[in-house]
């Protein structure tokens, strides 16, 4: 059985195996979840989970993390049901905006 992961505020989903971390499926679907040490260390991965269980197996995360707030490592998370997550740097990018200023311009004499 696998289960599905949905990126929380895009289009994006894929599939995990039992077993399987969520940063490792996602490479496997060619999302790019940030992730260095997949240990549970350097929390490069943190995110956020909104729905879903998940184990961490055998790791134990070093790092606090506060899972009153959903905070999730994704190198170590192995999905034991569907999921929704988010990361930082996984999120839409916003459609450009248009910003007025005023430039300034101070010229030194000589
Ligand atoms: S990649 Fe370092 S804690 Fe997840």
């Amino acid at each position: 059985m696998t289960f599905k992961i949905k990126i929380r505020g895009t289009n994006q989903e894929f599939t995990c195996e039992p077993g399987e971390t969520v940063v490792d499926a996602g490479q496997n679907a060619n999302i790019d979840i940030p992730f260095s040490c997949h240990s549970g260390i350097c929390q490069t991965c943190k995110g956020h989970v909104y729905s879903g269980d998940y184990t961490y197996g055998d790791i134990e995360p070093i790092v606090e993390l506060d899972e009153s707030q959903g905070e999730i490592l994704l190198c170590c998370a192995q999905p034991k049901s569907d999921m929704i997550i988010d990361h930082p740097d996984l999120l839409a990018p916003e459609a450009p905006k248009t910003q007025h200023a005023t430039l300034n311009i101070i010229e030194k004499k000589n």
